[in-house]
């Protein structure tokens, strides 16, 4: 046998050890031990594990990398970033929005970061962000699958073309539709938002993901309608609810209700919780809400829950660097899932359950799947998160397109190891 690509001795998410992945023709043809064949490339993995790609199901595109344009967030609140946004919007250009998120996809690649779902902003009636990010997501697709949300981010009804902006968004090519009912005027317009974009998506056969509930309010309730919506139009599997972190406020015995709804419905739920432990509870003294959504609360009704990365250097956050572990990190430590199965389940929340939401076609490390994955290092998801492992090699249609040396420190102290490699410190067994 010949194949274009052989990875020899990999660890796999699911524990599998000296697995063998050969590829041909952009697929993977084989995964198992001992594959025998000639390639025009051999990588060996010594061990390391090698993952699906990260997948981002929450992001904002058309923002990142614009950190200090015109100026900085100074409250740090939601709704500074919403207005500095406005004031940002102003003054864009076609060519500043490709040339960053271009920037920013050059990063997300290093980082084996390969799908992207990004919201573009409606509410700018020269549709900037959205006719920039079209050009994008052409400019990017041998190497990142961008999925775009037509997003009218100040408010469908409150909003004055956003949703006619909406619709034309969607003729130009926009994939999802968009929204975000907790910021229209009343929570009554807020629940009719919630109909009508489902009726779109339902009447033009697209996704919906919509930013719902990102408020400390209890009472911010959309999840229920967007839940109630998709089951009356048989949308059931193909809606998101992103954010949610109303859900952390809520009283425990409405989310009794509630989340059986979600998961009945087959809403997929999106948390952000890099962008959300720093938003959630400013109004707050102390005790101070975290605000992240009921993560293990979704995850024992069967809801399929991801974490997105939301923004890097934008108007409403400053941090962030592409690296979905960061993320999961994260979600791990704000939602308290420190037991071995809860880790290996954030690390699903980057990679499996995010391809899910997005309805990625032939995802994961399994014969027949396309030939995408990233070598990290680090003996499996466990300390993959844990140390932001470096992503030696990241494979796209069974090519090397990035790859990054291994953190390998030297030390000179007497009588101690010459080198300290941190991925060597896993337990030997759970
Ligand atoms: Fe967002």
């Amino acid at each position: 046998m010949s194949f274009d690509l052989l990875v020899k001795n990999a660890t796999l998410p699911d524990g599998r050890k000296g697995i063998d992945i050969a590829c041909s023709g952009g697929r993977i043809v084989a995964v198992e031990a001992g594959v025998e064949g000639e390639a025009g490339e051999v990588i060996d993995a010594a061990g390391k594990l090698v993952s699906p790609p990260f997948v981002d199901s929450h992001f904002h595109m058309d923002a990142t990398l614009s950190l200090g344009l015109p100026r900085m967030n100074r409250s740090g609140t939601l709704l500074e970033g919403i207005a500095l946004w406005g004031e940002l919007k102003d003054i864009l250009t076609v060519e500043a929005v490709v040339e960053r998120a271009l920037r920013y996809c050059d990063l997300a690649v290093s980082q084996g970061l390969l799908a992207i779902r990004s919201h573009v902003d409606v509410c700018d009636d020269r549709l900037t962000g959205v006719q920039g990010l079209l050009e994008v997501r052409e400019k990017v697709k041998d190497y990142i699958d961008l999925q775009l949300v037509a997003f009218p981010q100040d408010g469908l009804y409150r909003s004055p073309n956003a949703e006619k902006n909406l619709l034309k968004a969607l003729d130009m090519g926009v994939d999802v539709v968009g929204g975000i009912p907790h910021f229209e005027r009343t929570m009554d317009d807020g629940a009719k938002s919630v109909a009508r974009l489902c009726e779109i998506a339902a009447e033009r056969d697209l996704m919906v993901d919509l930013h719902c509930d990102e408020s400390d309010d209890p009472l911010s309730r959309h999840i229920e309608t967007l839940a109630y919506e998709t089951q009356r139009l048989g949308l059931q599997g193909r809606v998101a609810g992103s954010h949610l972190t109303s859900m952390h406020s809520m009283d425990n015995y409405y989310v009794s209700k509630l989340l059986p709804l979600i998961a009945e419905a087959e809403v997929h739920a999106i948390a952000n919780p890099l962008i959300n432990i720093t938003l959630q509870g400013r109004h707050d003294t102390y005790p101070k809400r975290r605000g992240q959504t009921r993560v293990p609360e979704m995850r024992s009704y069967g809801i399929n829950v991801s974490f997105g990365h939301d923004c890097v250097m934008d108007p409403w956050y400053s941090m962030g660097s592409g690296d979905m572990l960061e993320v999961a990190s994260m979600g791990l430590h704000v939602g308290q899932m420190t037991s071995r199965d809860a880790i290996r389940y954030c690390f699903d929340c980057v990679t499996t359950h995010p391809a899910k939401a997005m309805g990625l076609e032939g995802y994961g490390v399994d014969k027949g799947c396309k030939a995408d994955f990233v070598l990290l290092q680090a003996q499996d998801t466990i300390e993959a998160i844990r140390l932001k492992a470096t992503r030696l090699k990241v494979v796209k249609s069974g090519r090397v397109i990035a790859s990054t040396p291994p953190r390998q420190a030297s030390l000179s102290l007497q009588g101690r190891p010459a080198s300290v490699d941190p991925s060597d410190y896993a337990p030997r067994e759970d």
